[in-house]
């Protein structure tokens, strides 16, 4: 079996990517019966082979021209061109395997906007999204920001489209002026989204489709996070800094069975393949909302979705065979 790891890449989570790739790498290497090659991606998009010193960096279609027919392309990529359909869709048009969701999958899951109203149409409960698009901010802010303030007077979140990590992810009070978030999120992605706070604890749940193609939902995990977190929510800092906040799993949940059943839907509307993560908001009612899904979750091997699927008996290294080995057939 030849599996070619590629991480990095040219989006906001590049160095969250690097992270996850070398645990990824250090695990399939360990396995005696994968041929495992690592091609790193730069901030500029150049691909780098790990190890064949091709320091200028190739174009994608040349390191993917190049493998043998059959080698099984393991993106370890989170957001942008490598979680978002753009590398999929390369690999689709080759006779190569992948892990994950496919081309059509990893585009809708990374836009949270088509996500709501895939989720929306299958009857799955979503939070009330207001969308912004970049060309229309920079036409009329004024009048952008009225709209937002007459639809969403409260507290609000405003994130980008298409973010990952909690990067860009702002919490705006009711009093406050939301012209700087929407400025800030809408240098880095085309659409902004504008939501109310929900007020709830963040669960999640894994999804897990081992070699027999069988969706298996994992255990929940609840984030506990320090006092001086809870205004902001769970940012950057806490996911990979340090800033702490801890993730109970398994959460004993009332409702984990519901739960779970709404993560396998999730993924199932969206047509997602091998992994996901499907992140929720539980009400104090103990009602639940879904917030996004994240096709290629950390990948760590401390990260949150491994550690979901570890509670299920499924240690890090079988997880990753298995992901490879489900992507030959
Ligand atoms: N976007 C990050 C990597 C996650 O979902 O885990
Ligand atoms: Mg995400």
């Amino acid at each position: 079996v030849n599996v070619l790891v590629v991480y990095g890449g040219e989006s906001d989570e590049h160095d969250v990517s690097v992270a996850s790739g070398e645990d990824v790498l250090a695990s399939l290497r360990s396995s005696g019966d994968i041929d495992v090659t690592a091609a790193l991606i730069d901030r500029d998009g150049r691909w780098h082979r790990t190890g064949e010193g091709t320091s200028a960096g190739a174009a994608a279609r040349d390191v993917l021209d190049d493998l043998e027919p059959g080698t099984v392309i393991f993106p370890v990529l989170h957001g942008g061109w490598g979680e978002g359909g753009g590398l999929q869709r390369e690999v689709e048009h080759r006779d190569l395997g992948l892990v994950g969701c496919g081309s059509d999958a990893a585009a809708t899951a990374l836009s949270k906007l088509q996500t709501q109203r895939v989720w929306a149409q299958a009857g799955l409960d979503v939070i009330p999204t207001l969308p912004v698009a970049r060309t229309e901010f920079a036409a009329d802010a004024a009048a952008v920001v009225r709209r937002v303030r007459q639809a969403l007077p409260g507290d609000i979140v405003v994130k980008p489209d298409s973010g990952g990590s909690s990067i860009g992810v702002h919490m705006v009070s009711a009093g406050d002026e939301p012209l700087p978030a929407l400025a800030d999120v809408l240098a880095r992605d085309e659409t902004a989204l504008v939501q109310p706070r929900v007020i709830g604890r963040e669960v999640s749940i894994g999804v897990w489709q081992d070699a027999t193609g069988t969706p298996r939902a994992t255990a929940a995990s609840l984030l506990q996070l320090p006092a001086d977190a809870e205004a902001g929510g769970f940012t950057y800092a806490h996911k990979y800094e340090g800033a702490g906040g801890v993730l109970l799993i398994p959460a004993g949940l009332p409702q984990l069975a519901a739960l779970q059943r709404a993560a396998l839907q999730a993924f199932d509307a969206l047509g997602c393949r091998d992994l996901a993560r499907v992140d929720f908001f539980v009400t104090s009612d103990g009602a639940f909302v879904l917030n996004e899904i994240n096709t290629m979750p950390g990948l760590r091997r401390a990260s949150h979705f491994p550690r979901l699927v570890a509670a299920a008996g499924i240690d890090y290294d079988t997880l990753l065979r298995s992901l490879v080995a489900a992507a030959l057939v």
